[in-house]
C-alpha cells in the first residue's frame, strides 16, 4: 500500500538553460534549485502484464491479476503543474491494449482510444505517450481496450498531478479504491462481460480494495491534517463514504477545485470520479474510527477503520485551505448551443429498438450482440465511432441528458471538463467542473463546457459494462 515515488528527471529547455548559466555566470548565488522549480520532464515506463498480487488479505492465496510493472493498484505517477509527462507502454498481454489518462486535459493523439486515436498497442509492442499536464489535481490511467475485462483485472494507477503551492498538509494520501469478483480461492471470475451485468448496474464485485488490498486500519495520529485523494477505479461499484466521527472537508472534484465545504452526506463517488478531501484527525488517541460505504442501504459495509495511532502533535496554524483554480474556460452560457444526450436501455427500461451500425435491432436482437443500451438511439461498443455530436472549436455545448433508465451512469467526457448546470432542472448548488458526472434513474442533468480542444473525443457511461453494452459515442471539436 506504499505507493512507490516516480523518479523524475530534470529537463531543462534551450531557454532555461540559457537564463540559468546566464545567472550562473552573472551571480555567485546561484544555485541548482533554480532549475528544480521550473517545469520537470516526468519519465516512466508502464509494462502491462499478467502477475500476483496479495489483494483479498493474509488468509489468502495470491489472485492472479493483470498489472502494470507488477503491482496492484500500478504505480502512482506524481508531477507538478506544468511539468510534462513521457510514459512508454509496453504490453506485455496477449491482447490489444493503450493507455487513457482519464480527466487529463491532452492533444487528441495522446488519448489512448485504439482505433479513434490511436492504432492499438498490440501484443509485445510499445507505445509512447507524451503531454504537458495543465491542471494540477488527481486523475488516473487506464487502459481503454476492453476496459471492463482489463480494468477489472487490476490495470489502473493514479496520476496526482501537485499544484505549484499545494496546501500545507501533513500528509498527502491517495485512496484508490477497487472492486473485484473473487471466488473462494480468491481468483478472478473471468467471466467478463456477462449478459446479466451489462443489462443491469454492471459488474459489482464481492472485494472492496484501498490501493490494490483489502485494507483493515490506516493509522492516523490527533492533530494531524492529511489530504485524502478518492479515486474510483471500479467497473460499477458506486461508493458513498461515511467518515465516522470527522468531518472532512471537499477541496476538490475530479480534480478541479471548488468551495471547499463540509458535506451533509456521505462522499459520493461513482465509477471514474474522484475527490479530494482535507481531514483533520481529531479523534482521542487510541480510538478506531469506521470509514462506512452507505452507497446501498441494506448492504452498507465497513470499508476501514481510522486508527489513533501515537501521541497526538498539536495542530498547527489551521489556514483556511484554497486551491487555485485551473486553466479551464468558462462556459458562455448565453451563445451556447444546447444538446440532447437520451441515456436509453437496460433491464426495466423501454428501448424499442437502437441503430446498430447500419441495422435497427430490437433489444432482444441487441442483448445477442451484447448490447443493452443506448445514446438517442444508438448503440456503439468500443468498435463503434460515430460523432454523435460535432461542435466548432471554441464553442459552448450544454449537453442535457436525459437518463430514460432506472438505472446509474456515471456519464465521462475526454479531452474537457464540463461544469454541471442543473439536476432535475433545479440550478446546481454548487460551482463543479467534472469530467464525468452521476446521472441517477429518471435523472436529468445539465453540463456546459469549450469545445477548445480538437479531435474526436469519447463520450461514454464509465459503469464498463454499460460502456462495453453500447453506452458510448465520440464528439468530433472541429
Ligand atoms: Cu476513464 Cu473513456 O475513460
Ligand atoms: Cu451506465
Amino acid at each position: 500500500m506504499i505507493q512507490a515515488r516516480i523518479e523524475q528527471k530534470t529537463n531543462l529547455t534551450r531557454r532555461q538553460f540559457l537564463a540559468g548559466s546566464g545567472a550562473a555566470l552573472a551571480a555567485a548565488h546561484w544555485s541548482p534549485k533554480a532549475f528544480g522549480a521550473g517545469p520537470k520532464l516526468v519519465e516512466l515506463r508502464l509494462k502491462a502484464a499478467p502477475a500476483r498480487a496479495k489483494i483479498a488479505g493474509a488468509e489468502y492465496r495470491e489472485t492472479e491479476v493483470w498489472a502494470y510493472n507488477g503491482r496492484v493498484t500500478g504505480p502512482e505517477i506524481r508531477a507538478v503543474q506544468g511539468d510534462r509527462l513521457r510514459v512508454v507502454v509496453e504490453n506485455g498481454l496477449s491482447q490489444d491494449t493503450s493507455v487513457h489518462w482519464h480527466g487529463v486535459r491532452l492533444p487528441n493523439l495522446m488519448d489512448g482510444v485504439p482505433h479513434l486515436t490511436q492504432e492499438p498497442i498490440r501484443p509485445g509492442a510499445s507505445y509512447a505517450y507524451e503531454f504537458d499536464l495543465q491542471d494540477a489535481g488527481t486523475f488516473w490511467y487506464h487502459p481503454h481496450w476492453r476496459s471492463h475485462e482489463q480494468v477489472g483485472r487490476g490495470l489502473h494507477g493514479a496520476l496526482i498531478v501537485e499544484e505549484r503551492e499545494p496546501p500545507a498538509v501533513d500528509r498527502d494520501l491517495v485512496w484508490v479504491l477497487g472492486d473485484w469478483r473473487l471466488d473462494a480461492s480468491a481468483q478472478i471470475d473471468p467471466n467478463f462481460g456477462h449478459m446479466f451485468d451489462v443489462s443491469h448496474a454492471g459488474r459489482i464485485g464481492n472485494t472492496v480494495t484501498v490501493n490494490g488490498a483489502v485494507a483493515e486500519r490506516i493509522p492516523v495520529r490527533r492533530g494531524e491534517r492529511v489530504r485524502l485523494r478518492l479515486i474510483n477505479v471500479a467497473n460499477a461499484r458506486i461508493f458513498a463514504l461515511d467518515f465516522t466521527g470527522h468531518r472532512p472537508i471537499v477541496i476538490a472534484r475530479d480534480a478541479h477545485p471548488v468551495d471547499p465545504y463540509f458535506p451533509d452526506e456521505p462522499i459520493r463517488l461513482g465509477p471514474g470520479m474522484r475527490a479530494d478531501l482535507v481531514l483533520d484527525a481529531t479523534g482521542e488517541p487510541g480510538s478506531l474510527h469506521p470509514v462506512i460505504d452507505r452507497f446501498a442501504p441494506r448492504q452498507e459495509y465497513r470499508l476501514l477503520d481510522l486508527q489513533y495511532v501515537g501521541e497526538a502533535r498539536s495542530p498547527g496554524a489551521r489556514a483556511p485551505i484554497s486551491l487555485a483554480g485551473n486553466p479551464v474556460p468558462e462556459p458562455d452560457i448565453a451563445r451556447a448551443n444546447r444538446h440532447e444526450f437520451a441515456l436509453g436501455g437496460g433491464m426495466m427500461g423501454n428501448l424499442g429498438t437502437a441503430r446498430v451500425g447500419e441495422r435497427a435491432l430490437s433489444m432482444r436482437e441487441m442483448m445477442q450482440h451484447g448490447l443493452a443500451w443506448a445514446i438517442n438511439g444508438i448503440a456503439q461498443d468500443e468498435h463503434g465511432h460515430a460523432p454523435l455530436l460535432t461542435l466548432k472549436l471554441g464553442e459552448t455545448a450544454i449537453l442535457a441528458f436525459r437518463n430514460d433508465t432506472v438505472w446509474n451512469h456515471p456519464m465521462h467526457l475526454h479531452g474537457h471538463v464540463f461544469r454541471v448546470l442543473s439536476r432535475n432542472g433545479v440550478p446546481a448548488a454548487r460551482r463543479e467542473l467534472l469530467d464525468t458526472v452521476l446521472v441517477g434513474p429518471r435523472e436529468s442533468v445539465e453540463v456546459a463546457f469549450v469545445a477548445d480542444n480538437p479531435g474526436n473525443w469519447m463520450l461514454h457511461c464509465h459503469v464498463l459494462e454499460h460502456q462495453a453494452g453500447g453506452m458510448g459515442g465520440v464528439i468530433r471539436v472541429a
